[in-house]
């Protein structure tokens, strides 16, 4: 069965916005610890206004979500849900997305944040035995002088993150607004992560990849609209995050089976399957996998290569890599 093969096969999750994994048990907990009054009252209505048609949509509800988010604990029980449900999945390495610029501009300083998440990946590291990078992401519909100031504040933790990224209203902010950005960040020693083409056309793909020169581009299905995009993407081997459950639940494609896993496996491409927002998109890491596999008539051989990509594609050092890759074929 391939649930069993998806479930035995460890796995990197490499595009997880850990804000996007805070559900609605957590959510309605954490409101009551803190005394916040929520929009909803039962996890049942949470769950209804679940239901988006397109990434603006999910937005407004993610960072309304995350204004229940105060203190440190909170940042702590946070990726501790995650790391544990991760764990539930054979994920044995997360590279985690989160968003200071949505907590800070609110109010909560970016120490209480970080320091919250660095104590849970810690604490993953010694019991679960997972490891994980933070990526820190820049919100691309605030200025880029906004994300200068983010870097400026954040550097007494530079040490703690990989890389930066750029994540949420794609549409009407292409990478080349954050060009200077992404060249400090580059000096200083960052992997470059940046979503482009999950609703951006093939052109935010092109200035993610030519322009910035990242290390990774997150999400990436429009690429597939210009051939010759592709092409550089496979020659540069540059990695792709595919998330196909959010890709279903932001109506960038109708149906699973318009998920582009399958063709860019195909056309040998380094993509990755992952799971975005959990929370919201109805599924964890393994049903995204279980789920594409289904909707795709994925082979088992496919699903191999998608863990080993996972790997491939993360930002560990090669002898984890390789340490991980054997797993797989003994898993396998
Ligand atoms: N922030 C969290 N999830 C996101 C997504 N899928 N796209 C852009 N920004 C995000
Ligand atoms: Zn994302």
């Amino acid at each position: 069965m391939q649930t069993d093969l998806i479930q035995r096969l460890p796995k990197a999750e490499l595009h997880l916005h850990i804000e996007g994994s805070f559900e609605p048990e957590l959510m309605m907990a954490l409101a009551e610890r803190n005394r916040i009054t929520l929009p909803f009252k039962t996890l049942e209505d949470a769950r209804a206004a679940y239901n988006f048609s397109n990434l603006q949509e999910f937005l407004d509800l993610y960072y309304q979500g995350m204004q229940v988010l105060r203190t440190e604990e909170d940042f702590f029980d946070l990726t501790w849900a995650y790391l544990q449900r991760a764990e539930a999945d054979n994920v044995r390495h997360v590279e985690m997305f989160y968003d200071p610029q949505a907590h800070t501009e609110r109010g909560v300083p970016f120490g209480v944040v970080t320091d919250g998440i660095l104590a849970a990946i810690k604490k993953g590291e010694q019991e679960l035995g997972i490891s994980s990078y933070l990526i820190m992401s820049f919100l691309r519909h605030l200025s880029e002088e906004d994300g200068f100031d983010l870097l400026v504040q954040s550097e007494p933790w530079h040490d703690k993150f990989i890389g930066v990224g750029l994540d949420s209203s794609e549409m009407g902010h292409p990478p080349l607004k954050f060009e200077r950005l992404y060249q400090r960040c580059r000096e200083l020693g960052f992997k470059l992560c940046m979503h482009a083409g999950e609703e951006g056309p093939p052109s935010y793909v092109r200035e993610a990849l030519l322009d910035i020169g990242v290390d990774r581009i997150d999400h990436g299905n429009r690429c597939m609209e210009d051939p010759e995009l592709v092409s550089m993407i496979r020659e540069m081997q540059i990695p792709l995050t595919n998330c196909p459950l959010s890709n279903l639940s932001l109506c960038v494609i109708d149906d699973l089976k318009q998920s582009p896993v399958k063709a860019q496996l195909e056309a040998g491409l380094l993509v990755t399957v992952n799971s975005d927002d959990p929370a919201y998109f109805g599924g964890y890491i393994g049903r995204n996998y279980e789920q594409t596999a289904a909707a795709l008539g994925l082979s088992d051989q496919q699903l191999i290569q998608l863990a080993r990509n996972s790997f491939t594609a993360s930002f560990l050092p090669e002898a984890n890599k390789q340490r991980h890759l054997a797993a797989i074929e003994t898993a396998a």
